[in-house]
């Protein structure tokens, strides 16, 4: 649409700069020290939802961080789509691999450098000005309620309440998002699926108290030697995972499935090149694209114990522990395997030891529909823009509350994602490439055009 294509390209340094105030803001919801930055940039949210057209906006309180909600209603008979995101980031942490700070944003070979570029702020901000560029040519197409919530990246442990509280207010036809990736901008796709996730903590503990490895060493077990051993106990020969029960629920694809999912472009050679690994690494029988999208896996995210200061230290330490968590993918449950893993990690810890396993935040794994008026509106939309039709993937990371907008609203979502998969999301030196922030731009108001055409038969 010609008024669209004016409106931003009159406005394309406008929409960068609005950008570049929102990632200057660190709203880090991991981090206390910065809950003040993370209550501003929701009141920064709900002020942008307001300037792009909302008739209403409002920061709402929770037991955490601020839910932004805000919403435009043109005709209740028309249909509503709601859109989530986030606008709480990761820690930016380590420092000093960045190149320049991670909120002080940085425009490098078209792309903008910044803690939150793509993982949410850059993605979410494409839809407030989407509904900017709407609601400014007089086009909005459908009513458009937004939720950008603030502790994604912690597991988004009070959102399930305020969607509970607020069935009515959130009533909608449709959930969209931009927080996924897409294969490339030649090769655009939309993300049909997002694993679930267990997140365990370990803790294997020997002696009473760190001992003189000279004096003690040899007679009593090391928690880190024990700890490591079991850690590399659960996978086995050919990286299967060995946590008993652990496969029993997994959904198998079948062939077909397998070969269109394989069928997407993808090239293990520049994949191997870009991560600098000569031999990729995973489950056997199964391709990078399927290790990634549709099987479960168990990483560990860290490990610790013992001396880890300057120089050396003889020490046989008191206690081992490490952070592990679990991919899960339809129909495994989070708590059932977190179950599973636990009652796994007691039955192998020798008599040496005692170990303590708790559970953190988790979420469950979900199945977008691509049959659906919403699907093929965002197909229709992104062929529209990039002249090329999506290609259906799966996608490897979480988004714990979509299981949630089907449960508890009744509500599918559509995961129409602009991000790159080298965007170095939770990475130093996380980016956005301009190109994709405009393209998403620019495809927004097709899908609520479209989606509005198609939902009416
Ligand atoms: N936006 C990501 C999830 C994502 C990234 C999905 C790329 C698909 C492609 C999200 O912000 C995220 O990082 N989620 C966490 C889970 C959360 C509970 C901390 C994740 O996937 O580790
Ligand atoms: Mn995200
Ligand atoms: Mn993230």
């Amino acid at each position: 649409m010609q008024a669209w294509k004016d409106y931003q390209s009159q406005h394309q340094d406008k929409f960068l700069n609005e950008l570049i105030e929102l990632l200057k803001i660190p709203s880090v919801s991991a981090m206390p020290a910065h809950n003040e930055d993370t209550a501003r940039c929701a009141e920064a949210v709900k002020q942008a939802l307001l300037a792009a057209g909302c008739d209403t906006a409002e920061v709402c309180a929770t037991a955490g961080h601020p839910i932004v909600y805000g919403e435009k209603i043109i005709d209740p008979s028309l249909p509503t789509v709601l859109t989530y995101g986030h606008y709480d980031v990761q820690p930016p942490d380590p420092l000093d691999l960045w190149t320049s700070g991670p909120f002080e944003p940085r425009i490098t070979d078209g792309k903008i450098y910044a803690r939150g570029a793509c993982d949410d702020k850059g993605q979410m901000f494409m839809h407030v000005k989407a509904l900017e560029i709407m609601n400014q040519t007089g086009t909005v197409a459908c009513n458009v309620k937004f939720i950008i919530e603030g502790e994604e990246e912690v597991g988004s442990t009070n959102l399930g309440k305020f969607l509970e509280d607020n069935k009515d207010r959130l009533k909608a036809d449709i959930v969209l998002v931009s927080d996924t990736s897409m294969i490339s901008m030649e090769h655009p796709s939309i993300e049909t699926g997002l694993r679930g996730l267990a997140y365990m903590e370990v803790e294997v503990v020997g002696p009473n108290r760190d001992l003189h490895s000279g004096v003690y060493g040899g007679a009593v077990a090391n928690p880190i030697t024990i700890l490591s051993k079991m850690i590399a106990s659960l996978h086995d020969e050919n990286n299967h995972i060995t946590v008993q029960g652990f496969y029993d629920k997994v959904q198998n694809l079948t062939d077909e499935e397998r070969k269109a999912l394989n069928s997407a472009p993808f090239d293990l050679q520049e994949y191997k090149d870009e991560l600098g690994i000569r031999e990729d690494w995973g489950e056997t029988g199964y391709t990078a694209l399927e290790r990634t999208g549709v099987r479960p896996t168990l990483e560990l995210n860290g490990i610790w114990g013992g001396y880890i200061g300057e120089g050396a230290k003889t020490v046989l330490p008191s206690k081992a522990n490490a952070k592990i968590s679990m991919r899960l993918v339809p129909d495994q449950n989070s708590h059932e395997i977190a179950e599973l893993f636990t009652k796994h990690f007691n039955q192998i810890a020798p008599g040496c030891v005692k170990v303590k396993v708790t559970e953190h935040h988790g979420g469950e794994p979900v199945v977008t529909p691509t049959n659906s008026i919403a699907y093929k509106a965002a197909e229709k939309a992104i062929t529209t823009t990039f002249n090329k039709s999506p290609i259906p993937t799966r996608g490897g990371g979480s988004i714990p509350i979509i299981a949630l907008f089907e449960k508890t609203l009744g509500l599918k979502t559509v995961l129409m994602g602009f991000g790159l998969d080298n965007d170095n999301i939770h990475s130093p030196n996380e980016k956005f490439d301009l190109a994709n922030y405009y393209k998403g731009i620019e495809t927004i108001p097709y899908f609520h055009l479209y989606f509005a055409e198609m939902s009416k038969g």
